[in-house]
């Protein structure tokens, strides 16, 4: 039955019970709905997997609780917004305005989020952001029914700088997609790696999600930097890995990237990823109980290995669990359900980490090491760290 028959065939029932003087009381009957979570992701293009493993660590969250949130049923909407920044506003405005959702899950790329975000702010619908780390949206354009659990674009390469000068690797060439992502990530990379006393002696970029990396490693070989930092991910970090191996540059030059570059691609990219070095909230190879079993029961439901993407899902179902429960399902009571959810501890196979007062989480940043196809933490590039939050003053 459509959710719109099942309304109506409810208000007969009420209608019915009305006139017998049994009418429920209005809370009653808007619990016993369903609540209705939206994905806009992106399911086709270079990050269609990154929308692909969101969603399965979301659903893994909500299945641990019986698949309920705060005891109700739970249904799902999907949109495809091929990270497409073009289409951002009329896609989020899709699943809030048709689809009515109580919560929108969304999204990977940081322009599309842009489109979201001016959704959520002019309608009040509250907004999960499982990924996309553009800085506005917990800064100056902060929100309180706006709650990211990944990253701000700029956290990972915070912790890039140090290591990599602490290997002796003082002029650097830097290399992105043009777009929000890059750029802000250049913006953590520069002010860690000059603090340190690094030298950025070029910045490439190409448009996103151009692969056409060719004529750009021809520059590098050129340059002989002592390190190349960038950030890529998805397809296009695969093509990337391995362009710059077949380029013969993995020889004598570092390879360092925000530490997406070696995230759901290890098995693309093959041999070309080994000895990659990143900066990053997550590892495969953390050696928790909490990781070792959500490693594994993923595995096990999704034939799948998970990446951070799936555990960004993951912990955004498992937030969304906080604050369902303890309003006890009732969406609608949006001051005690984002109470519950502003300041709560995430107990996340990436380690415990606490959402911040501008919504962001505050955790660790571990340095990586690509060996046999695994991410390896090789040490602490970044204890507790939050994103500095300018601007943002939570109405
Ligand atoms: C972004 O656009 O914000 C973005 C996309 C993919 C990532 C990380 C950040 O892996």
């Amino acid at each position: 039955m459509t959710t719109r028959r099942l309304v109506l065939t409810r208000s007969a029932a009420v209608i019915g019970a009305a006139s017998s003087g049994l009418l429920l009381p209005e809370i009653v009957r808007a619990q016993s709905d369903k609540v209705r979570v939206g994905f806009m992701l992106p399911y086709t293009g270079t990050f269609a997997q990154l929308g692909v493993a969101i969603e399965n660590g979301f659903r893994m969250a909500l299945s641990e609780q019986g698949g309920k949130l705060g005891g109700r049923e739970v249904e799902f909407f999907k949109v495809d917004d091929e990270s497409n920044p073009a289409k951002g506003i009329e896609n989020a405005t899709r699943l809030v305005q048709r689809d009515k959702v109580d919560v929108l899950v969304g999204t990977v790329h940081s322009g599309v989020q842009m489109g979201i975000h001016k959704v959520a702010r002019d309608t009040g619908v509250l907004n999960l952001i499982p990924n996309a780390g553009v800085h506005i949206a917990t800064r100056a354009q902060c929100a309180p029914n706006v709650f990211r659990t990944s990253f701000t674009n700029s956290q990972p390469t915070l912790a890039l700088g140090k290591p990599m000068m602490e290997r002796g690797h003082k002029k650097a060439v830097w290399i992105t997609w043009n777009y929000a992502a890059g750029d802000e990530a250049f913006e953590g990379f520069e002010k860690s790696y000059t603090e340190a006393g690094g030298q950025i002696i070029k910045k490439l970029g190409l448009p996103f999600p151009n692969v056409e990396f060719q004529a750009l490693l021809t520059e590098i070989a050129a340059l002989k930097p002592d390190a190349v930092a960038c950030f890529f991910a998805g397809g296009g970090a695969a093509k990337f890995l391995r362009d710059y191996e077949a380029a013969g540059l993995s020889k004598n030059i570092q390879l360092w990237g925000s530490g997406f570059l070696t995230e759901g691609v290890l098995d693309a990219a093959g041999d070309a990823a080994n000895g990659v070095l990143t900066t990053m909230h997550y590892s495969d190879s953390l050696d928790t109980p909490r990781n070792k079993k959500f490693r594994l029961d993923y595995a096990k439901t999704f034939k799948l290995q998970p990446d951070v993407y799936a555990v960004q899902g993951y912990d955004t179902g498992l937030l969304l669990v906080k604050g369902a429960n303890a309003v006890k399902g009732d969406m609608a009571n949006k001051q005690a359900l984002y109470a519950a959810m502003r300041g709560a501890e995430i107990d996340s196979p990436r380690g415990k980490w606490k959402m911040s007062p501008s919504h962001n989480p505050i955790q660790d940043i571990y340095l990586r090491k690509v060996e046999n196809r695994e991410n390896k933490v090789i040490g602490i590039a970044g204890k507790a760290v939050a994103d500095p939050a300018t601007g943002c003053r939570m109405a």
